[in-house]
């Protein structure tokens, strides 16, 4: 199908309730769709947006095409959860349907206001010559659900950025609110991300600067950035895209990094830091990833698992993309640590002892322990006769594990690989929580030290899990319910 810029964004009223239906069929049947993790309910699913905790429920809005699977025109589409696991998904929240939206209903972030939700997020619009205005836009849900935008911008581009001026994430410390934006200094056209101060969440907003966070510089165009406080570090998680591999390495088209700080001061947006900057993800998908500091004490992050200006082989299905579990944040002598979400264990069925292979519906979780000096390769959805698998390639001599996706099905943008590669702690026993969801695999390693999540696209019949040598590991194996 031709997706002119036209079609992409013809008004939603304008599709037809059949086609709408079709293309929700269409996903719901693919044999690649997730069955316990977000995935969009039609299209193109990008960014998670407004992940919070209101009203006695987990909130979160993904940014949303529904109507096929391009970058469209964007809405945000809300899920609820009691537990973080079980999300239903209740429709379009936010419809790009106002003059300062028009364009499309781009990221932003939630926070309880007032006994109501407020959501921040950035209206894109466009004008007859199709230059983008990026407006900054406040909207309150209330406990029902119901959501009143407010009927003017918060934040207008500033006078030291290009249009690139997107995604507010809304943070409060000391009674006063701040919000953090991802922003391209119109002088050296280089990424920055922008802070903003107010009294008042409807404003009046005062320009702060660019938060001074490296010395390095940061590609073109930082997207998505989010300040999350872990045991009082601050804690920057960035999408610095066009940023040098020289800087910091990194494979994927696009990186989605981590900077965990000692300070960060709101009044002078400095922030301090001895770490080094890092990918947050060690996969092949990780984008815009939103952490929140959560009430009850924790900070929990979702991603989502798919790259701008990429392609998918459910492209031809319609739809495309999806999210990450939640993953629970902590810090561990300063390196950042993502666990699963513990609620995930209620999905667990029966639990299976694995021993070396078994026939799975590729919707499961297994945590491996592999002993000390050992080598194998874990085959997962594999075919009959193991010519084709996602492989995980173990060495725990020279502490090396390697995900290659290079003939695991279809193929998924080679053109930026097919392996990742992490270094360990060489000689000591390797710890492995995977989780297999049909089309998505995530691999915490160790306890949360690395996480790699992928895509990948098993032909039809290939299910099988199964490990090459005979090694010394331990393995539980549970199939996973749906959500
Ligand atoms: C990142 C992003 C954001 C923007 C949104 C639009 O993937 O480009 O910067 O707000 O997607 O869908």
């Amino acid at each position: 199908m031709e997706w002119s810029t036209e079609k992409r964004y013809l008004p939603y009223e304008k599709w037809s309730a059949k086609t709408l239906l079709k293309l929700q069929s269409q996903a719901s049947n693919s044999p690649y769709q997730l069955h316990y993790h977000i995935r969009p309910k039609s299209g193109l699913l990008n960014d998670p947006n407004g992940f919070s905790y209101f009203n006695n429920e987990w909130h979160v809005f993904y940014q949303s095409y529904p109507f096929g699977p391009v970058h469209g025109l964007k809405s945000w589409e809300h899920c609820v959860s009691k537990d973080l696991v079980h999300w239903k998904d209740l429709g379009t929240a936010i419809y790009p349907d106002t003059e300062l939206d028009s364009h499309g209903a781009y990221s932003g972030s939630a926070k309880v206001i007032d006994n109501k939700l407020f959501l921040m997020y950035t209206g894109n619009a466009r004008d007859a010559e199709w230059i983008r205005h990026p407006h900054q836009m406040g909207a309150f849900m209330d406990k029902n659900n119901h959501i009143e935008k407010l009927p003017n911008s918060l934040i207008e581009q500033p006078q030291h950025t290009t249009d690139h001026f997107r995604d507010p994430q809304i943070l409060e410390h000391n009674g006063k609110y701040y919000c953090i934006l991802g922003a391209q200094d119109k002088a050296t056209k280089t990424g920055k991300i922008a802070l903003f101060e107010a009294k008042d969440i409807k404003g009046p907003w005062h320009d702060l600067g660019y938060i001074d966070f490296t010395n390095e510089e940061m590609g073109y165009m930082i997207e998505c950035p989010n300040l999350v406080f872990i045991d009082e570090k601050p804690v920057l998680i960035f999408c610095p895209q066009g940023l040098d591999k020289a800087t910091v390495k990194y494979e994927n088209i696009y990186p989605n990094m981590v900077l965990v700080g000692d300070k960060f001061d709101f009044k002078s947006a400095q922030f301090d830091s001895k770490n080094p900057i890092q990918n947050l993800d060690d996969g092949f998908d990780v984008y815009a990833t939103q952490p929140f500091n959560a009430p009850d004490g924790k900070v929990y992050a979702l991603s989502w698992v798919g790259l701008p200006d990429l392609t998918y082989p459910t492209d031809i299905e319609n739809w495309s993309g999806c999210y990450s579990q939640v993953k629970e944040l902590s810090l561990k002598n300063g390196q950042l640590i993502q666990k699963p979400v513990s609620t995930i264990k209620n999905l667990r069925q029966e639990e299976v002892n694995f021993t070396g292979e078994l026939e799975t519906k590729n919707q499961y979780e297994l945590k491996l322990e592999v002993a000390a000096s050992q080598k194998t390769t874990l085959h997962i959805a594999a075919d009959e006769a193991n010519t084709e698998s996602l492989k995980l390639h173990i060495d725990t001599t020279n502490g090396e594990l390697i995900l290659d996706r290079q003939n695991s099905g279809f193929t998924v943008n080679e053109k930026y690989g097919t392996k990742r590669a992490i270094k360990l702690p060489k000689n000591t026993t390797l710890d492995l929580d995977i989780f297999v969801d049909h089309s998505l695999i995530e691999v915490f390693v160790n306890d949360g030290e690395h996480v790699l999540t992928a895509r990948f696209f098993p032909k039809k019949g290939s299910n099988k899990l199964l490990i090459d040598e005979n090694i010394k590991f331990k393995g539980q194996y549970w199939e996973m319910a749906d959500i």
